[in-house]
């Protein structure tokens, strides 16, 4: 729920954008508002320099759902991402099958699902890991393999969301590698360098070189970094110097 008004939406938008300068040929920018601002947003990046992304969508294409938000309403205003299964709609009664209903449904639109997987706390057996397995297994059910190529997966343990607490870059990598076990073993050896996998939690200017670079996670879901836009821009120029070294 942030930011607080659609001005101040806008200014950081803009802000960021300026500080961009250029649409980048290697790295995506995506910025998720509220759904009151994106109509308003996309106005302002009639180039896509910066994609549009929702925080949520309804699955069911029509019908009486007061209160929802069809996945081709936001198509329809010039969304091409969507985030499904954010931990704090998952708090908020969100369920894995729900997850799964959601991403189908985006993937099926053609736009592209950002599932969020992770686990709350961490313990020293591990079970973490089966946390993470279970929430994919389920939301990844069914899919064609056709469409992995609008599938992002984000790891955000749920600890290090909005805490300041960032996994260390082994972590994500550990993360990063079991969840493209997990994909190889539901849809094949190919479909490892399809997916992209995100990190997210307390992602910040300090710590996103060593995520990337030891890391490996091919991106980011940035949550409080992104509401002050010098930092912001930060995190996409350290990626897009490490996307330059990396491809080059
Ligand atoms: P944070 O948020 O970067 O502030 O930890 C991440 C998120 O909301 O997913």
């Amino acid at each position: 729920m942030n930011p607080s008004t659609i001005a101040t939406a806008r200014k950081l938008f803009m802000d960021v954008r300026e500080r961009m300068k250029t649409r980048s040929s290697t790295v995506e920018v995506v910025v998720a508002p509220p759904f009151p601002y994106i109509a308003a947003l996309s106005s302002l990046s009639p180039s896509k320099r910066i994609a549009l992304g929702a925080q949520h969508a309804f699955p069911e294409a029509s019908g009486a759902h007061t209160g929802e938000v069809s996945i081709a309403m936001l198509k329809s205003i010039g969304v091409s991402h969507v985030i499904v299964g954010h931990s704090e709609r998952r708090a908020a009664g969100q369920t894995d099958t729900s997850v799964q209903e959601i991403t189908a449904a985006v993937l099926k639109q053609k736009m592209h699902a950002i599932v969020c997987v992770g686990e709350t706390k961490r313990d020293a057996q591990g079970s973490y890991f089966t946390t993470v397995e279970t929430q994919l297994r389920t939301a990844l059910t069914g899919l064609p393999k056709s469409q992995l190529k609008y599938l992002a997966i984000a790891y955000e343990p749920v600890w290090a969301i909005g805490t300041g607490n960032t996994a260390t870059p082994a972590d994500a990598q550990e993360m990063k590698l079991f969840i493209q076990k997990v994909i190889a073993d539901l849809f094949g050896r190919r479909a490892v360098n399809i997916v992209r996998i995100l990190y997210g939690g307390s992602v910040k200017r300090g710590n996103a070189e060593a995520l990337l670079t030891e890391g490996t996670v091919d991106g980011f879901l940035v949550g409080g970094a992104s509401l002050r836009a010098s930092e912001f821009a930060d995190i996409i120029a350290t990626a897009r110097t490490y996307a330059r070294t990396h491809t080059a």
